[in-house]
């Protein structure tokens, strides 16, 4: 067989994070998490399961790499096919890599679709979401576009991200602020294992992460801009203190995300609402309404340089690409 097909996914901000499995197999969450799919950052992939190849091959950004870590889930889709075809996967990355803006979200949920397709399977959009849940969690979220819950559920038929409002024309948006592009020094699979086995705050979080989604959900559909940003907000301080709090603790803050924390709270003294929150990383990310947008660019530009200062407003779900990629 010689068989291609190619998908774009966005990535996602987690407005109430996942941190922490209870099933490492088959990536079940400890808890439910909500998220914002971003428009400017996304992944562009292309499978071609091809009869002649004797491996699966991996090109990132016309790089040649390993394919260790796709060879896993590119067996979870031939298993599903019934197929035993090696493929060539190649992507194009539009996220910085492994700075905790979340790029295995795009990565997994588009070579999710561009893989499943390319078998000759067609999924629905649920099944799609768990399929990429099983090469990162974060990656479920990404099937969808705007607001998105994935329900942790109990088993793999189960936990799965819905769509809470694909389509928002709510005018908000996420400014990154890129500290460090460079790769992040404990991967967040290796973080939030270690969490769960050595934080004593961990049932404690994972009691109050069914409040936050909620009072998240009820945000959005107020269109309240300060409830949606203090809880996203204290949910990351949270997410971050469990770290703190395990043994020996990590953090994932370096000096320039205090910085960048103290301005954004310098900002909102001075009146105008916006919040942060931070993933696997030392990056700022900065939730707010895009009337805001040059007020706070104006002010973080002087510290950080207006070329690490990043917008992305709601985005897409998956979806499908026609021909070749060429970048
Ligand atoms: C901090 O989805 O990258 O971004 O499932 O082990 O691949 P794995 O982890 P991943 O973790 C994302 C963690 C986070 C929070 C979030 O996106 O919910």
């Amino acid at each position: 067989m010689l068989n291609s097909a190619s998908a774009r996914a966005h990535t996602n901000i987690a407005l109430a994070k996942y941190w922490g499995k209870r099933d490492e197999e088959l990536i079940i969450p400890m808890n439910s998490s909500l998220s914002l799919t971003l428009d400017h950052f996304y992944t562009d992939t292309q499978v071609t399961f091809d009869d002649s190849l004797t491996a699966d091959f991996f090109e990132l950004d016309n790089r040649i790499l390993p394919a260790t870590k796709l060879t896993p889930f590119l067996d979870l889709v031939r298993q599903k096919a019934g197929i035993k075809t090696f493929a060539t996967v190649k992507s194009f990355n539009h996220v910085p890599n492994q700075a905790g803006l979340a790029s295995s979200a795009s990565a997994y949920a588009a070579l999710a679709a561009a893989a499943s397709k390319a078998a000759g399977l067609e999924l629905t959009r649920p099944e799609l979401s768990r399929l990429a849940r099983r090469g990162s969690g974060s990656a479920s979220r990404s099937i969808y576009g705007g607001f998105v819950e994935w329900q942790e559920g109990h088993d793999d038929l189960t936990s799965v991200a819905v769509p809470i409002e694909e389509e928002t024309d709510w005018k908000i948006g996420m400014l990154a602020i890129i500290l460090n592009a460079g790769v992040k020094k404990i991967a967040s699979r290796a973080g939030m294992q270690h969490v769960v086995k050595t934080s004593p705050y961990y049932p404690a979080w994972v009691k109050e992460s069914q409040a936050d989604i909620n009072a998240l959900k009820q945000a959005i559909a107020n269109r309240d801009f300060t409830q949606l940003g203090e809880i996203s907000e204290s949910n990351a301080l949270r997410m971050h203190a469990l770290n703190l709090a395990a043994r020996p603790p990590f953090s994932y803050f370096e000096a320039s995300t205090i910085r960048a924390i103290t301005m954004i709270e310098e900002l909102r003294a001075q009146g105008v609402s916006c919040y942060y929150t931070m993933d696997a990383g030392p990056n700022v990310k900065v939730l707010c309404q895009e009337e805001d947008l040059p007020t706070i660019k104006a002010y973080l530009a002087p510290a950080f340089g207006t070329e690490n200062l990043l917008f992305a407003r709601p985005g897409q779900g998956v979806k499908f690409l026609e021909g070749d990629l060429h970048g």
